[in-house]
């Protein structure tokens, strides 16, 4: 148990949501920031499990400073574009700096992105943007890097057509994903803003899988015959994407097409390979794999 205060922005959210409520679980004193335009009913939910709730002008860093003080953490769960990622995740952290907080958790939750270069992916070019101005800041900063959240595998990523038996992957049939559940995420989220010290980089995996492993499991779980179709090279994928984003520039869209598949020309590239986790950092974390997801969830494959 804990009697920690974590200060947790973008609780209202789906995994930062879930980072309260393990936090509470814990023990730790939870200070959730939202803003006046936040969904009333997850405010009054938040309020319910027990968390204060600080109603804060997200653009001021005085006012971010005053709902920061005394906290020992934290943790950013924001989601959205240059305005969010950079804009508004600098004023929390200078909020944060000014209160004297020792540690930060950005919103990076996410491939390692370290190892790209800027153009490859939208979303993860503005989270290394923000980082060269985190590693500057006077604040321990440990960022998670979770590969994909793993639930998004029965419905937003287009891999597995649990319909039509078929598993469907670009490049290297054998190269290992990284996928990590919503909740495994939050769960990990919540031991790091608890730890008094943690590195600069943290790298979790539920689970490390190929596509053809996943065709195996979806056989085995369905006791039918699943097959793979490879869609392509990376190459052709990322000719595919320079003419989805010609054709849809969707310039203020968090996840445009395109987005979906830049992210998974990441998740299929060589430099994205998880080596080493820090899965066992914590005791008492139980990691849900893939065969755990499908077998949980029963998606329907007939
Ligand atoms: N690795 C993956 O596969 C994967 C997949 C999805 C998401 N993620 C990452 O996980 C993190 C959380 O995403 P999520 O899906 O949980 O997000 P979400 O459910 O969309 O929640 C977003 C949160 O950000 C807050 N927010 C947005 N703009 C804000 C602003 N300008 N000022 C203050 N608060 C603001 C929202 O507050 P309001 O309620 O006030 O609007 C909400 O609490 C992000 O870093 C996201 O990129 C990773």
């Amino acid at each position: 148990m804990s009697n920690q205060l974590i200060v947790v922005a973008g609780g209202t959210g789906n995994l930062g949501g879930k980072i309260v409520r393990v936090l509470l679980d814990k023990g730790a004193q939870v200070r959730v920031l939202v803003r006046s335009t936040s969904d009333a009913e997850i405010v009054s939910h938040l309020e319910q499990i027990g968390a204060e709730v600080a109603a804060v002008d997200m653009t001021s860093e005085q006012a971010i400073a005053t709902a920061c003080t005394g906290a020992t953490c934290v943790v950013s769960a924001l989601a959205g574009l240059h305005d969010v990622v950079i804009e508004a995740q600098k004023v929390l952290l200078n909020g944060a700096v000014l209160a004297g907080v020792p540690r930060f958790i950005p919103s990076d939750y996410s491939l390692d992105f370290t190892k790209f270069t800027d153009g490859e992916n939208r979303n993860l070019d503005l989270r290394r943007d923000f980082h060269t101005y985190l590693n500057k800041a006077p604040i321990a900063a440990t960022t998670i890097f979770n590969g994909a959240f793993m639930d998004m595998l029965t419905n937003e990523i287009p891999m597995i057509l649990f319909k039509k038996n078929l598993v469907l992957y670009w490049g290297n049939a054998d190269h290992k994903i990284g996928f990590t559940t919503v909740a495994d995420t939050a769960m990990f989220t919540a031991n790091v803003a608890l730890d008094a010290s943690t590195p600069r980089y943290l790298r979790i995996a539920g689970d490390r899988i190929s596509p053809r492993k996943i065709r195996d499991v979806m056989s085995e779980l369905s006791g039918k015959r699943f097959r793979m179709l490879r869609t392509g090279g990376l190459g052709l994928l990322g000719v595919l994407i320079k003419i989805a984003r010609l054709m849809a520039p969707a310039k203020t869209d968090l996840y445009p097409a395109w987005q979906g598949m830049q992210y998974m020309r990441n998740m299929m590239d060589e430099r994205a390979t998880v080596n080493t986790t820090d899965n066992n950092r914590y005791a008492g974390m139980k990691w849900t794999t893939v065969k755990d997801l499908i077998s949980e969830q029963k998606p329907s494959w007939q």
